[in-house]
């Protein structure tokens, strides 16, 4: 059933383990140089969501089998090396006994540093001067820095995922990593920050204009944004749904179950980003809104206006360049159902995405999952 109205609130089944998550990182991200330490952990200490490590941890709860390995003692492994990454055992105040494996938990960490890499760097692409309610890490430190801090996040996660000691899973966190350049890339050959168009894109403005009508270019246009949208927010939360799972020694059927769910949340997760994008206010959003016109992107409010709205059209690929495109564009989009087409394509994802897991047994880390979807959708920020 679904879980509206029922008291599990994903947060607070989890309280005391999002608290150590932070902690945890926070010595994971050591180095030998102040101000690189300063950088990297300056996203962590600005209240982040931490949706990732939260579904992480869920699934973790929701599935691990009780024939499971037994909790592979990271820290103690880890400490061991000889790296200079500081691995010792997390803070007495982690839970002793616990149905989430301390690899699972370890999951949860790296998947929240390779997702705050990721942000360093989009901040830099963006050109963002905001992020979670504080000066972006680019204004903050310049655009080298926050670059660096970026890698030496998504390097020190690598050493982490590597001391799992299970290759599916790096094979898995590994492949998010360039997914997620994929997609960026995939929306910036498509946005106004793109610079030389590739030279054969001529061609293809030929080829297609002969031989597609316009809604079929549309349609073409939203397979686009959903495969980039896949890719530069669904594959994180979806691999590393499988990979909790994974670790957690669950069967093939339940892995893929694991999966399933964390693509259409995350899938849902973006289209509500992008909705949010025009409807609510910087201050509430924690970052800047009214952004992705100005950016050169059409999202799916856009893509789907534009399907009552036509003149929309050479707005959407002139990226909004022209003056007053993104006032026109805006305009239009509020005065079309563009807005509610989208939360519905959202609500609609949710639904597959408690669909997916429906066959688990009952349990309040299930309950929690399904909660987890309305929140996605009823979020402000
Ligand atoms: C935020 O999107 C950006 C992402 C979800 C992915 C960004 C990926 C890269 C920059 C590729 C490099 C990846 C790594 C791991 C270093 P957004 O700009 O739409 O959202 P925003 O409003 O939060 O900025
Ligand atoms: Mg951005
Ligand atoms: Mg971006």
């Amino acid at each position: 059933e679904r879980a509206n109205g029922s008291v599990i609130n994903p947060r607070e089944l989890l309280g005391s383990d999002l608290t150590v998550l932070t902690e945890t990182i926070r010595r994971l991200l050591g180095s030998g140089h102040p101000v690189l330490t300063t950088i990297s952990n300056y996203y962590f200490h600005a209240g982040g969501k931490h949706v990732r490590p939260l579904i992480v941890l869920l699934i973790s709860k929701a599935t691990t089998s009780p024939s499971a390995p037994p909790p592979t003692d990271v820290d103690t492994a880890l400490s061991a090396a000889t790296s200079s990454v500081d691995f010792s055992p997390a803070s007495a105040s982690v839970p002793a006994a616990s149905d989430i494996l301390a690899t699972q938990r370890r999951l949860a960490e790296i998947t929240e540093m390779i997702h705050t890499a990721s942000l360093l760097h989009d901040d830099v692409i963006d050109l963002a001067e905001t992020r979670r309610a504080q000066p972006s890490a680019n204004e903050e430190f310049g655009n080298k820095m926050a670059v660096l801090a970026g890698d030496f996040l998504l390097a020190r996660a690598s050493v982490a995922l590597a001391r799992l000691q299970n290759t599916e899973v790096v094979e898995l966190l590994a492949t998010v990593i360039s997914d997620l350049v994929e997609g960026e890339f995939m929306q910036l050959r498509n946005s106004a920050l793109a610079t030389a168009p590739p030279a054969t894109a001529w061609l293809h403005r030929a080829a297609t204009a002969a031989t597609t009508s316009p809604s079929d270019a549309l349609a073409a246009k939203f397979d686009y944004y959903m495969q980039k949208t896949y890719l530069k927010t669904a594959s994180l939360i979806a691999k590393s749904a499988r990979a909790a799972a994974v670790l957690g020694g669950a069967s093939p059927e339940i892995a893929d179950a694991a999966y399933a769910y964390g693509r259409n949340v995350g899938l849902a997760f973006q289209l509500v980003d992008d909705l949010l994008d025009f409807t609510t206010t910087a201050d509430e959003f924690g970052k800047p809104v009214n952004a992705d016109l100005s950016l050169g992107l059409a999202t799916a409010p856009v893509l789907y206006a534009a399907e009552t709205h036509p003149e929309l059209v050479p707005l959407i690929e002139r990226n909004f360049s022209a003056e007053g495109d993104v006032q026109t564009a805006r305009t239009l989009v509020l005065d079309s159902d563009g807005l509610q087409r989208t939360r519905l394509l959202a609500e609609s994802y949710c639904v597959l995405a408690v669909d997916s897991i429906s066959s688990w047994p009952a349990s309040p880390a299930k309950t929690a999952l399904a909660n987890l979807t309305d929140a996605v959708l009823t979020r402000k920020k």
